[in-house]
């Protein structure tokens, strides 16, 4: 039984949809991960079928990729692909930088991986991920299982260098195991409140040795969709200031 779209659903909807309006046929395109993602997989996959819309997808997780099969859309690998026209992923959280928190599905590291190797990244989020300062949302950090812990205390350690307004690291789990990621590694959650510095926090964990990728994306996205619960959506775009450069 289907049940009401809630408000949210609306919102994710509309995001979804707009975003359908940067695709052309013909393009290699990055599938995110997510339920917003999800629901942009599946609207591509109704224009593929009734449309003959061209496209090839590289999927960000496992599940995306069943999900992508299952919509007919085509999919091939990143290597295959070389390099994409668009990725359109969700966001836990974004900034008026557009700087994202992502990884709240866990799959970050192929996330960034696909967003990096694309001309341009459509993110598609609600209006409840907008945020003042980034850091409400645990910041993920994939970390590779050998010596877990003492990548956690080294983490703990860099912490203390830089303007957060929390410490508490918890490790993943899924049924009262490690939460393995499609490429077999571990999450910790950083609970942080407030992220000060996120570029300078990116680049520390970053020299962590176990750390193998943050769930911050910095100058990544190039436009966020804003879908509302009244099904409209609005396009962000990030002009950097000229004296910033
Ligand atoms: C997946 O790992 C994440 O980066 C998602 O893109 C993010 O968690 C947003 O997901 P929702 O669209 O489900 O909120």
């Amino acid at each position: 039984m289907s049940r009401e779209p809630s408000p949210q659903d609306r919102a994710k909807r509309a995001a979804a949809e707009e975003a359908l309006t940067f695709i052309e046929s013909g393009m290699k395109l990055g599938l995110g991960t997510g339920s917003t993602a999800a629901v942009f997989v599946k609207l591509l996959g109704e224009r593929v079928k009734k449309e003959g819309l061209k496209v090839i997808g590289v999927p960000t997780s496992i599940r995306t990729g069943e999900l992508a099969e299952a919509c007919g859309i085509k999919l091939t690998t990143l290597n295959h692909a070389g390099w994409l026209d668009v990725t359109v992923d969700g966001a836990d959280e974004f900034d008026e930088e557009l700087r994202l928190i992502k990884g709240g599905g866990g799959a970050l590291l192929q996330e960034k991986i696909v967003a990096c190797a694309s001309d341009q990244m459509v993110v598609v989020a609600d209006q409840s991920k907008q945020v003042r300062e980034l850091g409400a949302f645990p910041l993920p950090v994939e970390v590779v299982p050998f010596g877990w812990q003492v990548t956690q205390a080294l983490i703990a350690e860099t912490l203390d260098d830089f303007d957060v307004g929390g410490d508490k690291i918890g490790l993943r789990l899924f049924k009262d195991e490690p939460y393995l990621t499609d490429e077999g590694n571990f999450i910790l959650d950083l609970h942080l409140r407030r992220i000060g510095e996120p570029e300078e926090l990116a680049t520390a964990l970053n020299l962590i040795p176990g750390v193998i990728e943050t769930g911050l994306f910095i100058n990544i996205a190039d436009v966020v969709v804003i879908g509302r619960e009244d099904g409209t959506a609005d396009i962000i775009e990030y002009v950097e200031d000229e004296d910033d450069e």
